[in-house]
């Protein structure tokens, strides 16, 4: 998969940037073309030079050169990379620059193409075992995770302070098995298409304080818009109340209730390609709205009934206005899964439902994993293995493109 690719590598300064030298050989023997951007701080580990050459790219690392050599064009050298590049890995990342993409800060040339870059980016962390462990640290990976970048654990071992634990850069084979391994995941192949998905449970108010609502964390939905604008594919995420942060390069509107759904879904659904359904959405919500804070009572035996009205079937509706759609919904069953799952992809239009079981272990709400069968229109039943929800969602979005 290298053959050809335009691969960005970001050295920052830790002493594991002497290693970079090795990956651009890897790559380059791999005839990969490979473009180095380097933070100050690296070039007192690694020198420019031997980068540039190894690269035959001059490396670059700040974003005006000095004044003699200033040219009109160099200023928006970061947006023209960002379209040249299938790839970017940071190896090493430091806590430093982890710690500025996390909050989008943009005062080097390195960092300001972070945040205009459009296609996947690796972040392979190196630095020492007290500044890995760090919470500041560890709350900066996980934004970047949940923002869609892919974070590479270091390695534990003996660190150049001389203390030992997690820190080292992970040897050069596995890095570039990496990045291979995400080009062969990642095509360009929704480039053009708009994505419609939603995500997340819907919550139905009992009162102004109290709802009704499931287990849904989110992240099926969430794995599938970020997989799908990395897939090229302009992407609406219509998602019901999360803890997750937005995938990049995605534009997200919020709902609550299955009818705010349903509007939603509703509204963006004729100027939509592809159109996945992956909410949780609630069967039923409170047929009278209470206005006021339901009161307690004190009575020893007291009893309360709230009376349910059925939602609308949001996919249902949308599947008898089909018209140039492909159409993905999810099927939760503990019970004759594909006889039942088949049944409302035959009910609902589908092109393709995905059957999962919430009691399968590695599966189900709020795990990061998931364990799924996919059913398409044209009769096949795939049953996965356990696997990322970030794979099951690029598993689901190959069968998509066959149907465009
Ligand atoms: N769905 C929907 N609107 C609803 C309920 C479900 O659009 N009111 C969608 C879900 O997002 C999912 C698919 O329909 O893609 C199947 O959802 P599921 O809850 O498994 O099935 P239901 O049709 O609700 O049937 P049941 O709960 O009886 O199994």
């Amino acid at each position: 998969m290298l053959k050809g690719k335009h691969i960005i590598l970001g050295v920052t300064g830790g002493i594991a940037a002497y290693k970079s030298a090795w990956l651009i050989r890897e790559f380059v023997k791999a005839n990969a073309e490979v473009q180095v951007v380097m933070t100050r701080t690296a070039t007192q580990f690694i020198t420019p030079l031997t980068l540039s050459t190894l690269s035959r790219r001059e490396a670059l690392i700040d974003m005006f050169p000095p004044a003699p050599d200033q040219t009109t064009d160099q200023w928006t050298k970061h947006v023209d990379l960002s379209l040249w590049a299938d790839i970017m890995l940071i190896a090493p990342a430091t806590a430093n620059t982890i710690a500025k993409i996390a909050h989008g800060m943009a005062d080097d040339f390195l960092t300001t193409l972070v945040l205009a870059l459009r296609c996947p980016l690796l972040i392979a962390s190196s630095m020492d075992v007290d500044m890995y462990r760090n919470e500041i640290t560890q709350r900066n990976i996980d934004i970047l995770k949940e923002t869609g970048y892919f974070l590479i654990d270091p390695d534990s071992g003996e660190l150049a302070s001389g203390l030992t634990g997690p820190g080292r850069l992970p040897e050069i084979e596995r890095l570039v098995k990496i990045v291979d391994d995400l080009l062969h995941k990642i095509h360009q192949d929704l480039t053009g298409k708009r994505v419609l998905v939603s995500a997340g449970p819907t919550q139905e108010p009992i009162d102004p304080v109290r709802f009704f609502s499931n287990r849904s964390s989110g992240k099926m939905g969430f794995a599938l818009a970020n997989a799908a604008a990395l897939r090229g594919g302009e992407v609406t995420l219509v998602s019901g109340p999360v803890h997750l942060r937005t995938p990049r390069n995605t534009r997200r509107i919020d709902v609550v209730t299955a009818s705010e759904m349903n509007e939603v879904m509703q509204s963006k659904f004729s100027s939509s390609d592809v159109v996945i359904m992956s909410a949780a959405v609630a069967d039923f919500s409170p047929a009278h709205r209470v206005e006021h804070k339901l009161k307690r009572g004190d009575e020893v035996d007291r009893r309360f009934v709230v009376e349910l009205k059925g939602n609308p079937d949001i996919l249902k509706t949308l599947g008898e206005q089909k018209t140039h759609q492909v159409m993905v919904g999810f099927a939760l069953e503990t019970d004759d899964g594909v006889e039942n799952a088949k049944k409302k992809l035959d009910e609902k239009h589908l092109d393709a439902i995905i059957l999962n079981n919430p009691n399968v272990k590695g599966a189900g709400f709020g795990a990061d994993t998931n364990v799924v069968t996919v059913i398409t229109a044209d009769g096949k039943i795939d049953e996965l293995p356990m696997m990322s929800k970030f794979d099951v969602a690029n598993e689901i979005l190959d069968r998509v493109v066959t149907y465009l």
